[in-house]
């Protein structure tokens, strides 16, 4: 059997309401993965390209976060009508979606201006 050649992780961590870092997946119901899941099936990418449920990927307030390897490619504020796309053009396709993103300097950056001090209010 050939080995996998792709992993979508998605995050599918489930906080308390009104948490600071907020969570990806706020209702727990894993709906992102498992549009991934029937995207990936439905584009014949069948057994080589695996969507994974994730736990907290710690970019929370880019979420909801998706992180795409071998490429590691990460994407935030992924929306279920977005699954289709990033299938399409990033999956098969090796494009990266500019609008999804998360930029180099968000990444781990506890800086980053997308993380709020308790109180703030975020500046996207
Ligand atoms: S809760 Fe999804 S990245 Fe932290
Ligand atoms: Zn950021």
């Amino acid at each position: 059997m050939s080995a996998f050649t792709q992993h979508i992780f998605i995050c599918g961590n489930v906080r308390t309401p009104g948490h600071k870092r907020g969570c990806c997946d706020p209702e727990g119901h894993q709906a992102l993965r498992e549009a991934f899941k029937n995207e990936l099936k439905n584009a014949g990418c069948g057994p080589l390209a695996r969507a994974n449920h994730a736990g907290c990927l710690e970019q929370c307030e880019h979420g909801p976060t998706v992180v795409i390897y071998p490429q590691g490619v990460w994407y935030g504020h992924v929306r279920l009508e977005d699954v289709s796309r990033i299938v399409a053009k990033t999956v098969v396709g090796g494009e990266i979606l500019s609008d999804l993103v998360i930029p180099d300097s968000c990444l781990n950056n506890p800086a980053c201006p997308h993380r709020k001090a308790p109180g703030e209010v975020p500046t996207a």
